[in-house]
């Protein structure tokens, strides 16, 4: 089973970064193979040689950041049916903070991706460009890649 991450990540701070990280980490304790890319730096060719695709974006104005949109987007339409993905997010807690989850767990749907588990969303909080992730976040994100973990090998 090989998972491929890709993630965007905009702010100074790198929060959605460190989400990704961990995630790949606990991936890796449970077995899984993987390889995590910032979306900038990943070729759209190779996501069709892995089993399953983690996508992460900041919440930039109440949607997923451009970044991660405009990957998927560049992504040949329903050519993935078969494969597996899983989605997250760091947005702030509040019911007026958006969501990236929605629009990312929206287009791997359109692109034939079949979702292995529910989104993980970090929560963060602070200043703007000096955000933190709240504490506990990054051990939810841990726990989150132990269950895509075990929603792979089933
Ligand atoms: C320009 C800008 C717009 C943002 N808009 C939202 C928003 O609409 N909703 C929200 O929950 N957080 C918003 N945030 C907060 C980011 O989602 C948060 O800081 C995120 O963790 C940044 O991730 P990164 O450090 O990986 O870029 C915004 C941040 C920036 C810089």
């Amino acid at each position: 089973m090989k998972v491929l991450i890709v993630y965007d990540t905009v702010s100074p701070m790198r929060l959605t970064a460190k989400v990704a990280e961990t995630i790949g980490g606990a991936l890796k304790e449970n077995g899984i193979e993987v390889v995590s890319f910032f979306v900038k730096d990943v070729d759209k060719a190779i996501v069709k040689d892995y089993d399953c695709l983690v996508a992460g974006a900041p919440t930039i104005y109440f949607r997923a950041s451009k970044g991660i949109m405009q990957f998927l987007d560049d992504l040949p339409s329903r050519k993935f049916s078969g494969k597996l993905a899983a989605a997250f997010d760091t947005q702030l807690q509040s019911r007026f903070s958006g969501s990236a989850v929605k629009g990312i767990e929206g287009k791997l749907k359109d692109l034939g991706f079949k979702l292995v588990t529910a989104p993980l969303i970090a929560y963060v909080e602070g200043k703007m460009n000096q955000m933190q992730l709240k504490e506990g976040e990054l051990e939810k994100a841990k726990n989150w890649g132990q269950a895509v973990a075990e929603a792979l090998s089933k």
